[in-house]
């Protein structure tokens, strides 16, 4: 596939984590809405990796994914402009996952910065396991599969991304060479003098082995200096330290797209552990009774005192719901105590109620038929595979397996 291809494609998974609520539709979907008219997307339940920190209670995954699913759906995730898919329906997943295991040093791993974060967060979970460890490298095969260009994630995404591309990088390195190419890189190395190639030869081993990549950016720099080489030699040893030869996984890129920070009705971030949630579908009664309980400013205990909106949760919503006449009206009275608190929410309970209300349209057909859900994942999935078994036949070609 050529890369003005992979540039076109987008991959993104996302855990089934139960209902979804709006620090999901304005993180994620919102923008998946957009892109699938943009782009070829690709956007799976990563059912597995719900597995990797989960894997005692799995009661819950399968209902869960239906769930997201139906999520997706109602937010206007359409299944003809976007392939939907459940990643444990494309095992294919799990053999890129594995042969990639082999070139992955586990220091790459071990040094992802979720890994020990996670570890040190959720420590009533056990994350010693092989599968938490290798957790980036499956999403590496996830988002390899499709020769995706581009992944949109949030920040907390964006070094498994990077991991990402090390290792598409060091795979097209080891797999994808020219016949030849080694003979012409080591008969360069000798050219750059006794002393410069033992110590290219010791950065390029500790980036390769060890996943150094302050050794990486020395052996450039080192490079760099060189006069007795060839600009065709240099290039040969820029490719041998990271690559070089044919491209079989392209690197793809984050997509970091915009996220606007959705507070919960703590003030705090809004997430299914804090419990102070807003489900997407939630019942509008239920929202109103949410957004009327809603914390607000503290300093605003009586309705004569004034308050201040950047201290209240409730105007974080403004910011995200109301159009910038509502938003002045919310400042000035909040600071004047010309409103009450109740008279505030009133606009935010009838923007997301009313949006609720169209998201509830569009996902009766599929609660009342889930066999509707299944069949467009099912239909997604093998569309998934085709895709994922053109590349696996690549990645299994590269490597010389299977004849
Ligand atoms: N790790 C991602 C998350 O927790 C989910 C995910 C799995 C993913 N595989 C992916 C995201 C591939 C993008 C691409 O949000
Ligand atoms: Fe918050 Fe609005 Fe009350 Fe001010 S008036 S404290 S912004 S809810």
């Amino acid at each position: 596939m050529s890369s003005n291809d992979s540039s076109q494609r987008v991959v993104s998974g996302m855990r089934p984590t139960g209902r979804l609520h709006l620090g999901h539709y304005h993180g994620v979907l919102k923008n998946w809405v957009q892109l699938q008219h943009e782009y070829e997307c690709y956007f799976f339940v990563a059912d597995w990796h719900a597995l990797t920190t989960n894997y005692e209670d799995t009661g819950d995954v399968n209902q869960y994914t239906f769930d997201t699913a139906v999520d997706w759906l109602a937010s206007g995730v359409n299944p003809s402009a976007a392939t939907l898919f459940v990643q444990s329906k494309v095992p294919e997943h799990a053999e890129l996952h594995l042969l990639l295991s082999m070139i992955t040093p586990v220091a790459w791993l071990e040094r992802v910065p979720s890994y020990k974060d996670q570890q040190a967060k959720l420590n009533d979970r056990d994350l010693s396991t092989y599968g938490f460890l290798g957790y980036p490298l499956l999403q590496a095969a996830d988002i390899l599969m499709y020769r995706a260009g581009n992944v949109p994630v949030g920040a907390d995404q964006v070094a498994h991304v990077e991991l990402t591309r090390e290792v598409a990088r060091r795979f097209n390195h080891i797999y994808g060479r020219e016949p030849g190419f080694e003979e012409q890189a080591e008969a360069a190395v000798k050219k750059m003098g006794k002393k410069a190639a033992r110590l290219y030869r010791d950065l390029r081993r500790s980036y390769l082995e060890q996943g150094d990549t302050e050794a990486l950016e020395r052996a450039r720099a080192l490079l760099a200096e060189q006069q007795n080489l060839s600009i065709g030699d240099t290039e040969r040893l820029f490719g041998y330290l990271e690559g070089g030869g044919r491209i079989i996984l392209p690197e793809p890129q984050s997509l970091l797209t915009e996220q606007a920070k959705v507070p919960g009705l703590d003030g705090e971030k809004m997430s299914k552990s804090y419990g102070n949630t807003i489900e997407i579908r939630e019942a509008p009664e239920s929202t109103e009774e949410k957004i009327r309980t809603m914390q607000t400013d503290p300093a605003r205990v009586r309705r004569k005192d004034p308050g201040n909106p950047e201290n209240c949760p409730v105007f974080g919503l403004h910011r995200i719901y109301s159009d910038e006449k509502t938003v002045q009206w919310v400042t000035d009275g909040c600071r004047n105590a010309g409103i009450g608190c109740i008279d505030c929410k009133q606009p935010l309970i009838d923007a997301i109620t009313s949006e609720q209300r169209e998201r509830q349209e569009r996902a009766a057909k599929f609660e009342e038929d889930p066999g509707l859900v299944h069949s467009i994942l099912l239909e997604g999935s093998e569309k998934a595979r085709d895709v994922a078994r053109e590349t696996i036949e690549d990645v299994r070609a590269a490597i010389g397996l299977g004849g």
